[in-house]
């Protein structure tokens, strides 16, 4: 108990140490539609866990009559409060193994969080109890067959996104985002990531959300369900 919880801190230093620079890189490569395109049916409430820098907690608010937006890291928080606020946003610093939430949701959604939580499978039953009837779960996190990735070959990928990033998004923006993705606190989190295979992430997943559906998006694996 106290060591995940150590873990779990640990965790939420490192996203704090490169705040600033993880929410320019979020920003710039931004892509919501995984999300949009899956929105639930009743628009009441969402919650986006492991929001970040807010950036889908912020599209959600378009959509929904109130998000709720939590992450351990106030750094990010901080960011996504004075970049994205909105009325019928509220942001909140939790750890998503221990939700203390007593209301409950029409979509359920999280992007490339869950691998930081020490016992996946304890945490989503108690996620899922967080849903409404009709209600609706749209999570993606990354996959991956090496369970943590060689660094060299994320310093390989950055060099090799480089020009096609300068062409994407400027030159300034392209060198920004290279010497983030070569820092070295950046590298030292990516190190310390534990991802799940395929097969696991669909025995987990399936076990909780029986009749889910899968999609998988590059270096992510999507799950959708809906609560009938
Ligand atoms: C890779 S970032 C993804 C952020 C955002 N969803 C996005 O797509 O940009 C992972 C996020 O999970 C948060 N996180 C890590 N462990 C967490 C936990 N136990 N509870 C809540 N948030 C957590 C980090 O602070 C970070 O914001």
């Amino acid at each position: 108990m106290l060591k995940s919880n150590w873990k779990i801190r640990n965790k939420s230093v490192m996203f704090d140490a490169f705040a600033t620079e993880y929410d320019f890189a979020a920003t710039l490569q931004s892509k919501n539609d995984f999300f949009t395109k899956n929105l639930s049916t009743r628009k009441g409430a969402a919650l986006d866990i492991g929001c970040g820098s807010g950036i889908l907690a912020f599209e959600l608010a378009k959509y929904y009559d109130r998000v709720v937006a939590v992450d351990l890291s106030a750094k990010l928080l901080a960011i996504a409060s004075q970049k994205r606020s909105a009325p019928n946003i509220e942001y909140i610093q939790m750890d998503a193994s221990q939700l203390a939430i007593d209301r409950q949701f029409d979509l359920i959604v999280s992007a490339a969080t869950f691998h930081h939580l020490p016992n996946l499978p304890a945490a989503l039953p108690a996620i899922k109890n967080l849903l409404n009837r009709q209600g609706k779960i749209v999570f993606l996190d990354n996959v991956s067959e090496v369970e943590t990735p060689a660094t060299i070959g994320y310093i390989v990928g950055a060099a090799r996104d480089f020009v096609p990033d300068c062409s994407k998004y400027g030159f300034r923006n392209a060198s920004r985002l290279l010497k983030f993705r070569l820092s070295p606190s950046w590298l030292k989190h990516l190190a310390s990531d534990r991802y799940l295979s395929e097969r696991q992430f669909k025995n987990i997943y399936g076990r909780c959300f029986p009749g889910c559906y899968f999609v998988k998006l590059g270096c992510f694996m999507g799950v959708i369900w809906e609560y009938l």
